[in-house]
């Protein structure tokens, strides 16, 4: 297994992933190879044999360029349980465009229990807190959509 940044050619397997995840809001194929050029050094993917198994999202927010908000992670289902979301995380976090990084934010909805279960075990691993609050209520989107509650990681101890 390795961790590496994207590149747009990894963008069809990000949005497969992500298609086949039946969790994850589906963004269009384009975002996702976009995502791959310009975002792509706060962004992840592990590949086991050469073939894409994981992706992490991320940007740095502009009204808080210390917080990693991480958009969206998955990891292909015959892979999970193998600590590749959480390796993808603690590789990225690692990084020199990303070391600068205080905090990390992700939103979750209240029932994926994985999801909360992988950042609250980074957060544990980093020797740091993580706390919930409420960000994004059903009613701001205009489909059928769980909330989505804020959760966010730190301050990082610095490596
Ligand atoms: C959430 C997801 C990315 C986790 O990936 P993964 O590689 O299986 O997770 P890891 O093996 O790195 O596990 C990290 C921690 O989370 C825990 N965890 C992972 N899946 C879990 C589950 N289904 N139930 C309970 N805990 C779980 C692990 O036990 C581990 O905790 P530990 O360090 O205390 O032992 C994966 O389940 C997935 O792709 N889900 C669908 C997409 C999704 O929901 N993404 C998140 C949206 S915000």
């Amino acid at each position: 297994m390795r961790f590496r940044f994207p590149e747009p050619k990894d963008g069809v397997r990000l949005w497969e992933i992500a298609r086949d995840s039946q969790v994850l809001d589906l963004n269009s194929s384009y975002a996702y190879v976009l995502w791959c050029r310009d975002f792509r050094e706060s962004s992840v993917v592990a590949e086991v044999d050469g073939r894409v198994a994981g992706f992490v999202t991320g940007f740095f927010r502009p009204q808080d360029p210390l917080t990693l908000f991480v958009w969206q992670v998955a990891v292909d289902s015959d892979y999970r349980g193998m600590k590749i979301a959480h390796g993808m995380l603690d590789w990225l976090l690692d990084q020199p465009p990303v070391r600068r990084a205080t905090h990390l934010e992700t939103t979750v909805s209240p029932d994926n229990k994985a999801s909360i279960a992988m950042f609250t075990s980074l957060a544990r691993t980093r020797n740091t807190s993580i706390t919930r609050s409420d960000l994004f209520p059903p009613d701001l989107f205009p489909d059928s959509h769980e909330p989505e509650d804020l959760y966010r990681i730190g301050e990082f101890e610095p490596r």
